[in-house]
C-alpha cells in the first residue's frame, strides 16, 4: 500500500493517465487527475462564451464555478457545478483552449489550492494518492518522495492520442492528432508560470518503446523502491 504522494508528470500520450489510473488501483491509492480539471475550468469558460485568451474573463467564470474530480481510480468523474461531464472535456475544442485557460496564473492558483486539498484529505486518511498533471513535483507537492517525469517521441505521443480518439469514437488522424499534441505541449512548456518542466530530483522514464503494463510495472518498481 502506498501512503504518500507519487508525483507524475509529463507531457499528453506518454501513458501517464493510464498507468497512473492502474498504478492506484494496484496501490489501492486513490487517484487525481488534475488535467480533468483545468479540462473542466475549460469548458465552462467555452460554455459562457468567453475568449479563452481573455485572462480576466477567464478567472471570473472559473471563480463562480465548482469544479470536482473524483479520485476513485476505478471510476474517474469530473463534474461542473455537480454535472459529470467526463466526456465532454475531451473534445477538440476542449484541447484546444485549455492550454490558455490553465496558463493564467489566477486559475492556477485556485486549481492548485483545491488540488492541495483533495491530496492533503488522501493522506491524512492514510492512504496513498498518485497525482498526475504537469507542475505536481515542481509546484503543487514539491516535497513528494516519489516524482516521475513521463516522456515519449512526438510520433508515438501523436500515434496514442489518435488511437484513443478513435477509441472513444472521435474522429482523428495522425497529422492532426501530432499537430494538436505538439501545439499544447509548446504552450505549456513555454508559459511563464508553473510551465511543464520535469523536478530536478525527477525520476525520468521514457515510454516510446514501452507497453501500458510495462509503464506500470516500471512505476511499481519505482514506488517499491525497487527502481
Ligand atoms: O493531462 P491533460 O492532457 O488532460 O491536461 C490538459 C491540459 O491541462 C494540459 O495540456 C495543460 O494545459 C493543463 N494542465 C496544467 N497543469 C496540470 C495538468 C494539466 O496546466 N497540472
Amino acid at each position: 500500500a502506498l501512503c504518500g504522494v507519487v508525483a507524475l508528470d509529463g507531457p499528453s500520450g506518454t501513458g501517464k493517465t493510464t498507468a497512473a489510473r492502474r498504478l492506484a488501483t494496484e496501490l489501492n491509492a486513490g487517484y487525481l487527475d488534475t488535467g480533468a480539471m483545468y479540462r473542466v475550468a475549460t469548458l465552462a469558460v467555452l460554455r459562457a462564451g468567453v475568449d479563452p485568451t481573455d485572462a480576466e474573463a477567464v478567472v471570473a467564470v472559473v471563480r463562480r464555478t465548482r469544479i470536482d474530480v473524483a479520485t476513485d481510480p476505478s471510476a474517474p468523474r469530473a463534474l461542473l457545478d455537480g454535472t459529470d461531464v467526463s466526456v465532454e472535456i475531451r473534445t477538440e475544442e476542449v484541447n484546444r483552449a485549455v492550454s490558455p485557460v490553465s496558463a493564467v496564473p489566477e486559475v492556477r492558483e485556485l486549481l492548485v489550492s483545491e488540488q492541495r486539498r483533495a491530496i492533503r484529505e488522501a493522506v491524512d486518511n492514510g492512504g496513498g494518492i498518485v497525482v498526475d498533471g504537469r507542475d505536481i513535483g515542481t509546484v503543487v507537492v514539491p516535497d513528494a518522495p516519489l516524482k516521475v517525469f513521463l516522456t515519449a517521441s512526438a510520433d508515438v505521443r501523436a500515434r496514442r492520442r489518435s488511437a484513443q480518439d478513435m477509441a472513444a469514437g472521435r474522429a482523428s488522424s495522425f497529422e492532426e492528432a501530432k499537430a494538436s499534441v505538439q501545439r499544447r505541449d509548446h504552450l505549456d512548456s513555454t508559459r511563464a508560470t508553473s510551465p511543464l518542466r520535469a523536478a530536478d530530483d525527477a525520476v525520468l522514464l521514457d515510454t516510446s518503446d514501452l507497453t501500458i503494463d510495462e509503464v506500470t510495472a516500471k512505476l511499481t518498481e519505482l514506488v517499491e523502491g525497487r527502481g
